[in-house]
C-alpha cells in the first residue's frame, strides 16, 4: 500500500527488505512514522503510530476521524485555481496564523503536493516555509487516503518525542525505528548540535534504548545509513547493509549509491552474526 504522504526519507522502495528482517509480533510500534510506509504495508493486531511533527500527527487524525468527510473536504483545495503561487502563498499564510486544526490538516496536505519536492520544513518561530513547487497537475491521493483511514482504525495515534513512545513499549512489542539520518561524513553539525533537533545525543539515546528494550523482549529495529558511527552505535545488534539507488541531485538527473542499513537489536542479538 503506498503512503498517501510525499515524505522525506521515506521506507516504501524497501519494504522488501524491512519485511525480511522485521519480526512478529502483536503490535508494531513506530516512534518516527513519517508516511507509515511500514505500518501500511505490515499486518500487526495492533499499532501506535508516533512522531513529532504535530501538523502531520494533527492531520492522520482528522483523515482516522473522519475518512470520507475529511477527503471531500481536503479535495477542495486541488483544484486548477489554487495551483498558482499566489494562492499558495495565500494558503501558507493563513496555515501559520490560524488555530483551526482541520484547515490546517486540509492545507498540511495541500502543501505536500503543491510544495517544493514534497518538502517539509519551519523556520525557527514553528512557520512552515516551504516555497511554491510549480507542479503542473497535483495528484490528489484519494485512494490511498481512503485505504489509510481503514488500515489506521487499529492504529493509536500519537505526537511525541521517540523517547516516550519507545517507553510506553511491552514485552511482545516490536518496534521500528526510522530516525532522520545520520550525515554520510560526520560534520561540525552533527557532533555538535543539529539544526533538525537531531544530532548525535539523540543518535546514542535512541542505539542505548534499542539495546535496553531488546533485553526485556522487545525486538527494535532502526533504518540508518551504514557509517562508521552507525556500525559502533549499533555494534550489538544484528546488521544488514545494502545499496539504495536514489536522487543525490535536485535537477533529479543524477543517481548515486547510499549504503543503507538496518539494525536488529533482538532477545538473541548479541550471538547474531550480521
Ligand atoms: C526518515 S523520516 C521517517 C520516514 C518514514 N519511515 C516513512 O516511511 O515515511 C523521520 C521522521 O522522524 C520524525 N522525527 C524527527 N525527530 C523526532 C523525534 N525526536 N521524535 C520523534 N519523531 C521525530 C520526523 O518528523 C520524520 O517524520
Amino acid at each position: 500500500m503506498k503512503p498517501f504522504l510525499k515524505w522525506a526519507g521515506n521506507k516504501y522502495a524497501i519494504m522488501d527488505r524491512i519485511k525480511a528482517i522485521l519480526p512478529d509480533g502483536n503490535r508494531l510500534i513506530e516512534p518516527f512514522s513519517g508516511s507509515a510506509a511500514v505500518f501500511l504495508n505490515t499486518d500487526f493486531n495492533d499499532a501506535i503510530l508516533s512522531d513529532i511533527n504535530p501538523d502531520l500527527i494533527n492531520m492522520y487524525q482528522y483523515l482516522k476521524k473522519d475518512g470520507q468527510k475529511f477527503i471531500g473536504y481536503c479535495s477542495t483545495f486541488f483544484v486548477k485555481e489554487t495551483n498558482n503561487a499566489d494562492s499558495y502563498y495565500h494558503f501558507r499564510k493563513i496555515f501559520n496564523g490560524t488555530g483551526d486544526t482541520r484547515l490546517r490538516a486540509a492545507l498540511f496536505l495541500y502543501f505536500n503536493r503543491h510544495g517544493y519536492n514534497g518538502l517539509c520544513r519551519y523556520n525557527n518561530k514553528g512557520e512552515f516555509n516551504v516555497p511554491f513547487g510549480k507542479y503542473t497537475k497535483p495528484y490528489f491521493p484519494a485512494e490511498e487516503m481512503l485505504q489509510f483511514h481503514s488500515k489506521v482504525q487499529s492504529a493509536e495515534l500519537v505526537q511525541q518525542d521517540f523517547m516516550k513512545t519507545m517507553e510506553a513499549a511491552r514485552p511482545g512489542d516490536v518496534i521500528y525505528c526510522d530516525p532522520p539520518y545520520v550525515p554520510l561524513t560526520e560534520t561540525a553539525n552533527f557532533t555538535g548540535y543539529s539544526s533538525g533537533g537531531f544530532g548525535i545525543r539523540e543518535q546514542e539515546t535512541l542505539a542505548a534504548m534499542a539495546k535496553e528494550l531488546s533485553r526485556k523482549g522487545i525486538n527494535v529495529v532502526i533504518s540508518n545509513h551504514d557509517t562508521h558511527f552507525t556500525q559502533t552505535a549499533y555494534e550489538s545488534a544484528r546488521i544488514v547493509s545494502f545499496q539504495v539507488r536514489r536522487f543525490i541531485s535536485c535537477k533529479g538527473d543524477t543517481r548515486g549509491q547510499a549504503n543503507e542499513m538496518l539494525a536488529l537489536f533482538g532477545l538473541d542479538g548479541e550471538t547474531m552474526v550480521g
